[in-house]
């Protein structure tokens, strides 16, 4: 009944009939709630996301577990996509990242959980430039918090509709409230050179967000080095952004 679509190391995901599901292997439910609250909220502000169905606890599993209708999707990744979809995405972000939004769970997540997350993973680039980064991230605490956050969007989590040729976003697990603009800088930030060069110049906002692109993609190139990943792509990134801070 339950077919396997795929594991990762957070989670395992599973097609049953018409709905996608996912099991938490480490989650609790505060981080089920916080998934569920913000995928509706999204899709209450226009986003084209899968819709939410429940969550529960397996009691077969010992786990959480989340559940959406499901989409036939086509994963987008980073190099396989064409600048229409890229436009189509800065649109869609530029909207949901200037959106008033503050909730409970997304405020204590922001400065109790992400922004030290971002800390762990920066720790791991180069000394001396990881205290620097880590210095900016905690700059990041003394910033007006008011918008919601996808939180995790990089081309992982963003897709095409097969339905409708649409652009698809999902994935709510580290969603929550934040600085504005920060989900365009984190697609930016974590994107291949020569797609955030491109994404940087449909920015709305660009000088603006250079702090925040750099740190992003320091925190992928920390979180690279911490899994012996291979880093040449990301140091790539992390030293162009450092450069163009530095301009
Ligand atoms: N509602 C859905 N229907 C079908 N496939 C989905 C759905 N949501 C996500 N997927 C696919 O499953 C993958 C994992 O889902 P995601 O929510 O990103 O989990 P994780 O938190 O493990 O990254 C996605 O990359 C996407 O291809
Ligand atoms: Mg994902």
């Amino acid at each position: 009944m339950e077919q396997l679509l795929l594991e990762r190391r957070q989670s395992i995901c599973y097609k049953r009939g018409d709905i996608f599901r996912k099991y938490l292997k480490y989650g609790k439910e505060e981080n089920i709630l916080r998934e569920k609250i913000f995928s509706e909220h999204f899709k209450n502000l226009g986003i084209n996301t899968p819709t939410f169905q429940k969550y529960g606890y397996s009691q077969e599993r010992h786990l959480f577990y989340i559940d959406y209708e499901y989409k036939n999707i086509k994963n987008l990744d980073n190099n396989d996509f064409d600048k229409n979809n890229l436009k189509d995405v800065v649109d869609i972000i530029k909207t949901v990242t200037t959106l008033n939004y503050i909730n409970y769970y997304g405020l204590s997540y922001w400065y109790k959980e992400y922004i030290p997350s971002l800390q762990t993973a920066a720790k791991y680039v180069d000394m001396n430039y990881g205290t620097h980064i880590c210095e900016n991230i905690q700059g990041l605490k003394a910033k007006d918090v008011s918008v919601a956050m996808h939180g995790d969007l990089t081309f992982e989590n963003i897709g095409i509709d097969r339905e409708n040729q649409k652009i698809i976003i999902f994935d709510f697990g580290n969603a929550g409230c934040s600085i504005p603009y920060w989900d365009i800088a984190y697609l930016i930030g974590s994107s291949n050179l020569k797609y955030s060069k491109f994404l940087y110049e449909l920015s709305p906002v660009k000088t603006t967000i250079l702090n925040c692109i750099l740190i992003v993609s320091a925190v992928r190139l920390g979180r690279s080095i911490r899994k012996k990943e291979d880093i040449t792509e990301k140091e790539k990134s992390f030293i162009y952004w450092s450069e163009k801070n530095l301009l």
